[in-house]
């Protein structure tokens, strides 16, 4: 199966390392019930068994694993992680051991139901507590045993990740060019850990789309003192992209990077914290059978239904991009007494 980006550049498909894992296109809806300039791009519906934007991630990233011979892949992310989730069902199912380094974050039904989903495919979970130490341990793991594990930064945010949302952008055109949207004045996606923005604003300057691409940040900035969720993060991963595909494709050089904005007044009390916006978003997504997370989708989602309140003669593409299959029976069957002691914890925690 092939992907608009190969069509664009046939070159790169002999030299990127890539597996059919998602359904795509997702599709494309108007939300009139919501707001007569707002549009949503449907990347929950990526996979029917388990969608959300890491599906895209693990369809270059996991060739990438299989390509470099390793045995092992080692990642990390916070207990509730989505990207742990998806990267457990697809890393079972090729036969890839997973090794899950896990921090803390608030615990809601839907964190406890990842931490079940992640036993439940057989991931190795790791408790490390804060998140420092758990990126910490992750990057000496990485120093001394990289050679024969392959580790791989939270939420699938390296260039491989990067290259999917490239790729979903050209997915994009194709939709513009089909009369499926008009071409949006403004793109709005959550912000974690950087790829799916890099990449949409990479992919959409490559694509042609001349939109504005809005990341929101629900991430924390800095892990320590190092930056992780800024500007500059994104712009970086954007630049090391660019850089690869330029290195396959030389073609790739004529076009210019687009730029992007970065906006943090969303965040709120903290990674995975509710805030009252992406409460009242949830609300009023519900009315177009949506479901929005409160750590990622929620917040995005406000602030998208804002600048189309604020803006109304501008048209909003909101990418959305939290699973919506229906996964509850799954997690049910996980063994609970086999998971750490340190995780059954935090399953038994009465949440509302
Ligand atoms: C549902 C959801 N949306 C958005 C994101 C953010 O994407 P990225 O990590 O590529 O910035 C994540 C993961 O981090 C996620 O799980």
């Amino acid at each position: 199966m092939s992907r608009p980006l190969f069509e664009a550049f046939p070159r790169l498909k002999e030299r990127i390392p890539f597996l059919a894992i998602a359904k795509l296109p997702t599709p494309i809806e108007a939300l009139p019930q919501l707001a007569p300039n707002l549009w949503v791009k449907r990347d929950d519906k990526t996979n029917s068994l388990y969608g959300g934007n890491k599906i895209r991630k693990l369809e270059f990233i996991l060739a990438d694993v299989l390509r470099s011979g390793k045995k092992e892949l080692v990642s990390f992310g916070a207990i509730g992680t989505n990207h742990g989730v998806a990267t457990s069902i697809y890393c079972l199912q090729m036969d890839i051991p997973l090794q899950m380094m896990l921090f803390e974050q608030p615990v809601t039904p839907q964190v406890q139901q990842n931490l079940k989903l992640m036993h439940r495919f057989n991931a190795q979970l790791h408790y490390q507590g804060s998140l420092f130490k758990t990126a910490a341990k992750f990057y000496l793991g990485k120093w001394l045993r990289g050679r024969d594990r392959y580790y791989l930064f939270a939420g699938g945010s390296t260039i491989q990740g990067c290259l999917a949302f490239v790729n979903a952008a050209f997915e994009l055109k194709q939709q513009i060019d089909a009369g499926l949207l008009p071409e949006p004045d403004y793109i709005y996606c959550p912000v974690g850990s950087n790829a799916t923005l890099a990449g949409l604003t990479l992919g959409c300057g490559l694509a042609g789309i001349n939109s504005q691409l809005i990341g929101v940040r629900v991430a924390p900035s800095h892990i320590g003192p190092i930056p992780a969720c800024t500007f500059s993060t994104v712009r970086k991963l954007q630049r090391a992209c660019y850089q690869f595909l330029c290195d396959l494709e030389p073609r790739i050089k004529e076009h210019k990077l687009t730029k992007f904005q970065l906006m943090d007044n969303y965040y709120g009390d903290g990674y995975g914290h509710a805030s009252k916006e992406g409460e009242w978003a949830q609300e009023m997504f519900e009315q177009a059978e949506l479901e929005l997370d409160p750590t990622y989708t929620a917040k995005t989602a406000a602030a998208a239904l804002n600048a189309c309140a604020n803006s109304p003669d501008k048209k909003i593409l909101y990418w959305h991009t939290y699973n919506s299959a229906n996964v509850a029976d799954i997690a049910a069957k996980a063994d609970l007494d086999s998971m750490p002691k340190a995780l059954q914890g935090f399953i038994q925690e009465p949440v509302v």
